[in-house]
């Protein structure tokens, strides 16, 4: 039986729901399976494209080339002293890999509860939510190179994280199939509760001290009650990046606008909220045709059923005309776009 399958609806495996085809699919799962990867004609001569759980990207057309979806399973962890180190299978769906830290007590990712997609797609591009980067927990992963096969482990220094943003999107970009991740977790809860939306939610349910159990609940409430579950409202998060500006630039932006949501990153560069540059042009619960911005969230672009790609995507090119008209500042897309 070979891995590779002809013409594949990549419908049920991208979170936006558009219906396009792959010409080649494999799913990847075992290490026999990444043999028959390596030793095929199609790796070497179709256009590959890694996919995970297809939560951050955005296909405007079918996949004239080779779908790879990464299913390797496994969690395993090594306890020293106050510290774990876990590894998990790039294919582990990354809340099952949360909720499995939580329930043994491995503290540092509960702040990352219900972020969708897999463990291999993580570092990609540094995920993040209520105060945490996968940054701060991040270890090590191994990458095998596609064009040689040689695997490769990453330090946390050669991953190059930013915000949103890693070496896997710049030079190495597309050259890496992540096979599996190495997390650095602490036995000992460090609760981190700065976000004041977690504060305010375990203030309402009287908890005083809590746990990371608690926080992962906290999380998940605050998630769910904010943004559409792909599984009935086609999506993909935020669908821009939040813009780092100047300072100079910022203060313009604030003699016209003082009320402009934003948090100072350094001295000189000022982080702004684009859902709230996006609300203010008027788009907050937009719907046009089968697209819009999620009602409770306009940095959210959804599909209302039959969107097509190439939609949403002349829709977020809207977006970012017309903020950049009112506000001067140009949205950067935080989604893949294919
Ligand atoms: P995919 O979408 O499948 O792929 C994303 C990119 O990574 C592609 O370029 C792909 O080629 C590459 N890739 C995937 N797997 C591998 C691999 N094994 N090796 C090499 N390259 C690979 N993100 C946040 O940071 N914070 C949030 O709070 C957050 N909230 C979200 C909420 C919703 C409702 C949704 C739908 C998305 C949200 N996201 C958030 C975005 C998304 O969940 C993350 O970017 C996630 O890491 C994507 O994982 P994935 O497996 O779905 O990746
Ligand atoms: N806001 C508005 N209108 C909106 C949306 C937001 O005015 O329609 C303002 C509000 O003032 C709000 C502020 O923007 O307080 C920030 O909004 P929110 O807390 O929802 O966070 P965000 O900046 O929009 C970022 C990440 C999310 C992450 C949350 C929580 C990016 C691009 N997005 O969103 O990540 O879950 O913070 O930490 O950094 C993702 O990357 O896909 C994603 C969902």
């Amino acid at each position: 039986m070979t891995i590779f399958q002809q013409n594949t609806s990549l419908k049920p495996y991208n979170t936006f729901g558009i219906p396009v085809n792959a010409r080649y699919f494999a799913k990847l799962t075992t290490a026999a399976d990444l043999q028959e990867l390596l030793g095929s004609d199609l790796i070497k001569t179709e256009p590959l494209l890694i996919l995970g759980g297809g939560s951050n990207l955005l296909f405007t057309k079918d996949f004239e080339g080779l779908v790879v979806k990464v299913s390797i399973p496994g969690i395993s962890e090594v306890i020293t002293g106050d510290e774990v180190i876990v590894t998990a299978g790039a294919g582990v769906v990354w809340n099952d890999f949360v909720n499995y830290c939580v329930q043994h007590g491995y503290a540092g990712v509960e702040n990352l509860s219900l972020i969708p997609g897999t463990v291999g797609a993580s570092p990609i591009q540094n995920i993040g939510a209520y105060g945490v980067e996968l940054k701060d927990v991040f270890e090590s992963c191994t990458g095998m190179e596609i064009n040689t096969g040689i695997s490769r482990v990453f330090s946390h220094a050669d991953c190059k994280f930013g915000y949103r943003d890693s070496i896997f999107k710049n030079e190495l970009k597309g050259q890496y199939l992540i096979t599996e991740v190495r997390f650095r977790l602490n036995r000992v809860a460090k609760i981190n509760t700065q976000y004041g939306a977690i504060q305010e939610e375990l203030a309402k349910r009287g908890i005083a001290i809590p746990t990371i159990a608690d926080v992962s609940a906290v999380v998940a409430h605050i998630r769910v009650s904010k943004l559409p579950d792909p599984s009935t409202i086609g999506n993909a998060g935020s669908f821009f990046k939040n813009p780092v500006i100047a300072k100079a630039e910022f203060q313009k932006i604030y003699k016209e606008f003082p009320e402009v949501v934003h948090y100072q990153v350094t001295p000189g560069k000022v982080k702004l909220a684009a859902g709230w540059l996006i609300e203010q042009c008027g788009f907050k619960g937009k719907v046009v045709g089968q697209t819009g911005t999620w009602k409770s969230q306009a940095l959210v672009l959804v599909n209302h059923g039959q969107a097509t790609g190439q939609e949403v995507y002349s829709f977020s090119e809207n977006i970012i005309n017309t903020v950049e008209a009112k506000f001067g500042v140009r949205l950067e897309r935080e989604v893949n776009i294919l």
